[in-house]
C-alpha cells in the first residue's frame, strides 16, 4: 500500500507526529496538506525531542522529500524560524512549498485575536492567523506562496488585500499596516523561500505514477474538522482523508489506506463541548501522567475518557481502515477504565454526534467499565508481553469500533512502537 493518510480521530494531539515520523521511516514523501502551525507535533528518538509545527515529520531524513501543499496556510516568519532551527540541528531541508498554498500575514494574526476577543461564546483558537487567513482564501483575496515568485504580482494582490484588510483592522481599532514594509517582507520571503515554491500537485502525481511510498500527514483532528467537526468549536481546514486528494491536487483513487490514530483517552484544548471530559482527580492524573499541555500554546489540555462515539464518527466521516493507539502507558495504574460507550440526549439513547452545537452540549456519556492494569508497559516490545488487562482494553475497542488496531504505542519514543501488522 504505498499511499497512506495518517490523521487524528478525536480532538487533536492523539500522538500523530510521533506515527508519521515512525512511518516516514520508509517513505520517499511527507506531504501536509491543510492546516498551519495551530498544529504541534512532538517527535522523540534518540533521547531528543523534536517539535514541529510546519515542517512534515520527514524532514529528518535526507532521502525523503517533504511538501507543504496547497490546502495549507502558511506563515513564512514561521516556517523560516523552523528551517533554520532544524539546519542548525544537522538537518537536510529537502522541501517543496506548493505555488497554491495561502500565505499567514501578519494583519491575521491581529484580527484572530481581534474577533475571538469579540465573541461571548469563544472558540480558544491558537491564534496563529490560521482562520482569518482561511477566510480570505474562500473570500478570494490574499496572497499565495507562488505569488513570491512574481513580485509585481505581489504588490498589486498585496495592496487590493490591504484596502480590505486595512478598513477591518480600523473596524476592530487597531493599526493598518502600510502596503511597503509588508511588501519588504515578502521580497525578503521570496529571497529565502522561493526556491522551494514549485508545482507540488505535478511532483505529488508523477510520485504517486511511479509507485512512491507516500505519507500524508494530517494536523488536528476529525472532531476539528470544519465540516464535520464539532463547529463552531473546530478549526477553519479539513483534516480527513477526504480533503487529501483537494487539498494535495491528487486523484481520491491514489488514496490506499487511512490510519486514524487514537489516544487511549481523550483530550481536547481550547473550548467546546467534551462529553466524557474528567474535570477532576481522573483528569488531573491523565493530564499529569500523559504530560498533557499543548504543544504550540503550552495550555493545559482537558483530559477524559476515551469516547467511542466520536471515534466512530471520525472511523465514517474519514474512512479511517486501521487504527494506532497511542499513550496506552498513560492508563497504567488505574483499578478500572471507563469507556463511553453512547450518549443520552433528550431521554434517548444515541450513537451519534448531534450537529446542533446547543444540542450536542446536552449530551452525556454512558460508559462501560473494564479492569486496569497496574504494569509499567513503557518498555514492551511485543504484543504478546502486554498485561492481560491491557490487552483485553485493546480488543475491546477493537470490538466496539469494528476497526483494526495495527499499532499500539506504549511511550513517545520511536522505539517505544508496537508494530502487529506491517503498514506500509
Ligand atoms: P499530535 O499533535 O497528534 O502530533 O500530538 P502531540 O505531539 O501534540 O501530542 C502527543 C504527545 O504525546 C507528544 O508529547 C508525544 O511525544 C507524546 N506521545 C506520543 N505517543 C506516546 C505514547 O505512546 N506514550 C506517551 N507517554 N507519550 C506519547
Ligand atoms: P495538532 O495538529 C489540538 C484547536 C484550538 C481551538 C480550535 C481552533 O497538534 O493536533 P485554530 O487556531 O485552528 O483556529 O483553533 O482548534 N486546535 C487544536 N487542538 N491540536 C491541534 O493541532 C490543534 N489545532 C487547532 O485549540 O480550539
Ligand atoms: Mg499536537
Amino acid at each position: 500500500m504505498p499511499r497512506i493518510v495518517v490523521g487524528g480521530a478525536q480532538w487533536g494531539d492523539e500522538g500523530k507526529g510521533k506515527i508519521t515520523d515512525y512511518l516516514a521511516l520508509e517513505a520517499d514523501v511527507v506531504v501536509r496538506y491543510q492546516g498551519g502551525n495551530n498544529a504541534g507535533h512532538t517527535i522523540v528518538f534518540n533521547g531528543k525531542k523534536y517539535p514541529l509545527s510546519i515542517l512534515p515529520s520527514g524532514i529528518f531524513r535526507s532521502n525523503c522529500t517533504n511538501v507543504l501543499a496547497n490546502g495549507m496556510v502558511i506563515n513564512p516568519d514561521k516556517l523560516l524560524e523552523e528551517i533554520a532551527y532544524y539546519k542548525s540541528e544537522g538537518f537536510e531541508i529537502n522541501l517543496k512549498i506548493s505555488n497554491r498554498a495561502q500565505i499567514i500575514m501578519p494583519y491575521h494574526l491581529d484580527l484572530d485575536g481581534a474577533a475571538e476577543n469579540l465573541k461571548e461564546n469563544k472558540i480558544g483558537t491558537t491564534k496563529k492567523g490560521i482562520g482569518p487567513a482561511y477566510s480570505d482564501k474562500i473570500n478570494r483575496i490574499g496572497l499565495r506562496m507562488g505569488d513570491l515568485l512574481n513580485l509585481d504580482s505581489a504588490k498589486r494582490i498585496l495592496k487590493e488585500a490591504l484596502v480590505i484588510k486595512n478598513l477591518e483592522l480600523k473596524s476592530y481599532g487597531l493599526n493598518p499596516y502600510d502596503a511597503h514594509s509588508l511588501f519588504k517582507k515578502l521580497e525578503m520571503y521570496a529571497e529565502e523561500l522561493g526556491k522551494y515554491i514549485c508545482d507540488t500537485s505535478i511532483f505529488l502525481n508523477q510520485m504517486a505514477k511511479e509507485d512512491k511510498y507516500i505519507l500524508f500527514e494530517g494536523a488536528q483532528g476529525a472532531m476539528l474538522c470544519n465540516d464535520h467537526g464539532t463547529f463552531p468549536y473546530v478549526t477553519s481546514s479539513s483534516p480527513l482523508a477526504s480533503s487529501v486528494p483537494l487539498n494535495a491536487g491528487l486523484a481520491p483513487r491514489y488514496i490506499d489506506n487511512v490510519l486514524g490514530i487514537v489516544k487511549a483517552y481523550a483530550t481536547r484544548v481550547g473550548e467546546g463541548n467534551f462529553p466524557t471530559e474528567q474535570n477532576n482527580e481522573i483528569g488531573n492524573t491523565l493530564r499529569e501522567r500523559g504530560h498533557e499541555y499543548g504543544t504550540v500554546t503550552h495550555r493545559p489540555r482537558r483530559c477524559g475518557w476515551i469516547d467511542i462515539v466520536a471515534i466512530k464518527h471520525a472511523i465514517r466521516v474519514s474512512g479511517i481502515n486501521q487504527i494506532a493507539l497511542m499513550l496506552l502507558d498513560v492508563l497504567s495504574g488505574f483499578d478500572t477504565i471507563k469507556i463511553g460507550v453512547s450518549y443520552n440526549f433528550k431521554g434517548e439513547v444515541i450513537d451519534y454526534v448531534p450537529s446542533n452545537i446547543d444540542d450536542f452540549a446536552l449530551v452525556t456519556p454512558n460508559y462501560i467499565e473494564v479492569p486496569g492494569f497496574k504494569e509499567d508497559i513503557t518498555n514492551v516490545t511485543s504484543y504478546e508481553d502486554l498485561p492481560e488487562n491491557a490487552k483485553n482494553y485493546i480488543a475491546k475497542l477493537e470490538e466496539l469500533l469494528e476497526t483494526k488496531i495495527t499499532i499500539v504505542s506504549v511511550g513517545p519514543d520511536r522505539k517505544q512502537t508496537i508494530v502487529r501488522e506491517k503498514i506500509w
